[in-house]
């Protein structure tokens, strides 16, 4: 097995001093990777393209206020609208450290982007179809004090997506520290399913957080076994802040959920006991609205949740509940320091109803279509690309491997544009490849599989043994029926999904959605071919 010399490095002494934050361990990358970088790396505009928006995006240390009455450290994305509607760019309620773009399909974006971090970054727009050079693959990472240009056409349905730094073996860190955007997509077809208006949607950011006496953020210690255990801490914050808590007008909203932390999963579910409107997912619209008691979301995925508040008598609150689960699937809820336990979960977010008179509204049926995607398209309908994961040795690999050169793609990492493909991803950890409770006394654990530059159907998960109540729990909260960029495969699971490459060709990532995962190389490339 390949190993990267750096790979021991990470995490090595990042943390945040009194005097604020310090990075002993930020790296410079090798000439190599540098090499290819400046090659294809756009730091100029292109004078053929002409954007409809135009932005500046800067990734700067700067404070927060996410704890009451304390100013914490940060690392977070800010910027301004250069050309187009000032709207466009935006900041979530709450700590306001997370900023939102929100653009239209078929909009033409230009981003100039600076680092004014101590360390590498780039930007990658999760869940979107994009250009090679514009996925913020880590072959681009650019320097401190280095500038990239985007430019790309937005192709992908409405939906919620995001963007977040992904320079090889720091985007848990750099995540950590605050970089996280949210990207909102709308489009004609979102406009005919009559959803609620702008004002009132509510983005909802969950990442749990360790924080010192001083409220400064602590992250993980290098330790490699903290790293395969993946961050977890005792306070969750939703937008950034540790009791969110937010007026609302008695009418119908669309919340749009994400699992933005590191590791920790959860499952959501409403304080009152009524049942979850599921109205989109990692891809966007689903075709009708699906109604389940909760909601489970690994790291990385959304989801989004029609909710009408016209039942609630003004002033009355109800509260968004969820229960934390670490990837090992241990019950996280109990350790949290903050927010308040109710009914063995922490209260996430709460809405109080305003003043106002109360405007109910029909839940939507019909939402959207999903494109053509059918099983008998795919080239390889009865041999799936298989994925094995494994934990052993201190190692997390793909098909036995980890992150390697840059540009690495092997023989089974190649497919074609323009077809349809299903993958197997398998986590039965306990077969085959001597994980599991095996070798090196490591556990299995959930994790979060993502694949870049497309959206997948799940076709079924099987499972060898017998579910357990925990395992049952969490998958009546899946999101199975939607269009997705994330699943979370649990232990003991196999797990297919459908997916076709239409867009471009070009190096893509899939990786775990544990970003202490990612960083240690649970990651790889494939290439789309012509
Ligand atoms: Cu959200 Cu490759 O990442
Ligand atoms: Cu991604
Ligand atoms: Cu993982």
């Amino acid at each position: 097995m390949k190993i990267s010399r750096r790979k021991f490095a990470i995490g090595l002494g990042a943390g945040i001093g009194a005097g604020g934050l310090w990075l002993s361990a930020a790296r410079p990358l090798l000439a190599a990777d540098h090499a290819m970088a400046a090659a294809a790396a756009a730091s100029v505009a292109s004078p053929g393209f002409d954007p409809d928006v135009e932005l500046e995006l800067r990734a700067a240390p700067g404070t927060a206020r996410m704890l009451p009455g304390q100013t914490t450290d940060v690392w977070q994305y800010s910027g301004r609208v250069l050309k187009g509607d000032p709207q466009t760019l935006s900041n979530l309620d709450g700590s306001g450290h997370i900023p939102v773009i929100r653009v239209r399909r078929g909009q033409k974006l230009r981003v100039h982007f600076s680092n004014e971090l101590p360390e590498d970054t780039i930007v990658h727009w999760h869940g979107l179809l994009m250009p090679q050079p514009m996925d913020g693959h880590p072959m681009y990472a650019i320097p401190s004090g280095g500038r990239f240009v985007y430019e790309f056409t937005v192709d992908n349905r409405a939906g919620t997506y995001w963007f977040h730094p992904h320079p090889h073996e720091r985007t848990g860190m750099q995540v950590y520290l605050g970089l996280t955007g949210v990207f909102i997509v709308h489009d004609d077809e979102e406009q005919a399913a009559q959803l609620p208006s702008v004002e009132h949607e509510l983005p909802l950011v969950l990442q749990d957080r360790n924080f010192n006496a001083d409220g400064q953020l602590v992250y993980l210690s290098g330790m490699r076994h903290d790293f395969m255990m993946g961050f977890r801490g005792p306070h969750v914050l939703t937008n950034g802040v540790s009791e969110y808590r937010r007026e609302v007008a008695r009418t119908a909203h669309r919340l749009r959920v994400f699992n933005g932390s590191n590791a920790t999963l959860y499952q959501l579910r409403w304080s009152n006991g009524q049942p979850l409107t599921l109205i989109g997912t990692d891809g966007g619209l689903l075709e009708q609205a699906v109604s389940q008691d909760r909601l489970t979301l690994g790291t990385g995925e959304r989801a989004e949740v029609w909710v009408d508040f016209s039942t609630l008598a003004a002033g009355e609150t109800v509260s968004l509940l969820a229960e934390s689960y670490s990837p090992t699937l241990e019950h996280l809820t109990p350790l949290h320091s903050t927010p308040a336990l109710m009914d063995n979960a922490r209260i996430v977010a709460t809405f109080a109803a305003d003043g106002g008179a109360a405007v109910p509204v029909a839940a939507p049926t019909v939402l959207s279509r999903f494109p053509a995607l059918a099983l008998q398209d795919a080239v390889n309908r009865d041999s799936p690309r298989r994925i094995q994961m494994a934990m052993r040795m201190g190692q997390v690999t793909l098909n036995n491997r980890v992150f390697g050169a840059m540009d690495e793609v092997t023989d089974d990492e190649r497919v074609r544009l323009g077809t349809t493909e299903v993958w197997e991803f398998a986590n039965n950890a306990s077969m085959g490849m001597g994980g599991g409770m095996g070798m090196g006394g490591m556990m299995s654990m959930a994790h979060p599989m993502h694949v870049h530059n497309v959206q997948f159907r799940v076709l079924s998960r099987t499972r060898s043994g017998q579910a357990d109540a925990l395992h049952q729990s969490l998958s009546a909260g899946f999101t199975d029926v939607g269009l997705k960029d994330v699943v979370l495969v649990l232990p003991g699971e196999q797990v297919r999904v459908l997916m076709s490459f239409q867009t471009h060709t070009g190096i893509y990532l899939y990786h775990c959605h544990i970003l202490e995962h990612e960083d240690m190389g649970m990651m790889r490339n494939f290439l789309i071919e012509s």
